[in-house]
């Protein structure tokens, strides 16, 4: 029964259930049954749709009228080296209010939009970095039409190096992750047929930013992993220390797999092996997978995942890949679309951050004016997650992806840009009544005089781990954004 009806009887149950302050949930089973049924996540992607077909009518999506900061064949950079944010503002272009991004302790370093970068459609989503052994910081872009190559100079500068298609066979999907293992990326895609290509960013040591090089699909990739079920997944995750990769929410859910973790040894990239996979839980959206280090000893040294798995927090221990257990399995007041997460220490699992993709657009729980909601978890019994508290964005958008470096989170919150909270204080104030937003950089003036939108527009995805502390931001629209934050 796969009816609106359906949807608007258990979206509204949802409401009922809110009440005045965040807290976790025993997942109810009839809402959980509603989301394993995939109704809820394709009506999130048909509004998705909606969105970015309404922005290829209108003209939005052509990437070539967003003017890259330095235009390639003009010779010099742009008259400044980098754009403060000064006043509130970072004032690219004199007049000029699509040239003018409201920030707070982030400056502007360098804008190169996807038809600069080497896209013919555009439209773009994740992105990832990876740093060579001598220091240089190189990153991955990834739009519609497959994932672009650039180098991030000393200077802030992106330099597009070249790209790698989508895999052959596969149509153009601006769903497109990428992250890193060693000196490898690995890449999945919405599109039937992808599968999960492996690139050696090496290759990029000698390229020449003269001639950018569109790598083959075939010849150039260390390998293509062709193991999910129809080609299509919706993320890769990676546990770098243990060696593999994790397809989630690859599709139909109806596989044997059920779209949960699907492990990929990568111990030989050139011959990635599948290593079994979860299923318990059903479809996953996103997950971490960490060696536990953390406060409960009943875990320590095991293989932990934790998955973001639509209407809860799901805890797994998949140290046996061939037959993984569920630790817990915690929804949570306002639970609308459990879309990704982080936890704060990789080193010491206390705590993590969650955000949740539909909670502003269904105006539920803490999100119900459209603001967005990072919820604060403290992990430190795996068996009993507790939902601590939250912070609300002063802007109005969606939350998407996050990070956390150094006790920071790094946020791409759609329309309302690039967000940094400060999270130091949840070990000795859990409910986040001390969290600040330390710095922000918006990179979609166009909803500004509107006051912000709750709509998929502006970032995606963005990069915060580079030791130099430039930040890439892919944007669904224009391109790549350099940031950094004010020293
Ligand atoms: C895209 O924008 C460029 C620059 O404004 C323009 O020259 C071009 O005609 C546009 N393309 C389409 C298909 O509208
Ligand atoms: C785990 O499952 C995979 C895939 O079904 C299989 O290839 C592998 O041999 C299994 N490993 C073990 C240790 O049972």
């Amino acid at each position: 029964m796969r009816t609106p009806q359906l949807v608007a009887v258990a979206l509204s149950a949802l409401l009922a259930q809110n009440g005045v302050s965040a807290k976790e949930m025993v997942p109810d089973a009839a809402t959980s049954a509603l989301y394993d049924s995939g109704v809820i996540h394709e009506r999130l992607m048909a509004k998705k749709h909606a969105t970015w077909d309404r922005q290829r009518a209108s003209g939005a999506m052509n990437s070539s009228q967003y003017q890259s900061y330095r235009q390639p064949g003009a010779g010099e950079f742009s008259a400044q080296a980098f754009v403060p944010c000064t006043n509130g503002v970072a004032t690219v272009v004199a007049g000029n209010a699509m040239q003018t991004f409201k920030c707070k302790n982030i400056d502007y370093y360098d804008f190169v939009s996807h038809a600069n970068l080497g896209s013919r459609t555009g439209e773009g989503s994740s992105s990832w970095g990876w740093t060579s052994p001598t220091g240089r910081e190189f990153v991955v872009i990834a739009q519609a039409d497959g994932a672009a190559f650039a180098e991030i100079t000393s200077a802030g500068k992106l330099v597009y190096l070249g790209r790698l298609p989508q895999a052959s066979g596969a149509a153009t999907s601006i769903w497109r992750e990428i992250r890193g293992y060693k000196n490898y990326i690995v890449i999945g895609s919405e599109a039937v047929n992808h599968g999960i290509q492996v690139f050696d960013m090496s290759k990029l040591l000698t390229a020449n930013p003269a001639s950018p090089t569109t790598y083959s699909v075939t010849a150039d990739v260390t390998s293509v992993w062709n193991g999910l079920p129809n080609g299509r997944t919706h993320n890769v995750v990676i546990n770098e220390e243990k060696n593999y990769a994790v397809a989630v929410g690859a599709q139909p859910r109806t596989s044997t797999c059920r779209s949960g973790l699907i492990f990929i040894d990568l111990v030989d990239p050139k011959n990635p092996k599948t290593l079994g996979c979860a299923a318990g839980d059903g479809y996953v959206h996103d997950a971490q997978c960490l060696v536990y280090r953390g406060p409960d000893t009943r875990y320590v040294g095991r293989d932990i995942c934790y998955g973001y798995n639509e209407d809860t927090l799901t805890i797994y221990d998949v140290t046996n890949k061939n037959s993984t257990t569920i630790i817990s399995r915690t929804s949570y007041t306002g639970a609308s679309y459990t879309h990704q997460g982080w936890v704060t220490d990789p080193m010491n699992q206390q705590f993590l951050v969650l955000d949740d993709e539909l909670d502003e657009e269904n105006r539920v729980g803490p999100a119900a004016q459209g603001r967005p909601i990072t919820y604060f978890w403290d992990i430190r019994t795996l068996t009993a997650p507790r939902q601590t508290g939250y912070f609300r964005s002063s802007a109005t958008g969606i939350d998407h992806n996050q990070f956390v470096v150094d006790g920071f989170t790094y946020q791409s919150n759609y329309g309302s840009g690039l967000r940094v909270l400060d999270l130091r204080s949840l070990p000795t104030t859990p409910t986040g009544a001390s969290v600040t937003e330390a710095a922000f950089f918006d990179v979609y003036p166009e909803d500004d005089a509107q006051g912000g939108v709750v709509d998929f527009v502006g970032t995606w995805s963005h990069y915060p781990f580079f030791k130099s502390g430039y930040i890439l931001v892919n944007t669904i629209e224009r391109g790549a954004f350099v940031l950094k934050r004010t020293t």
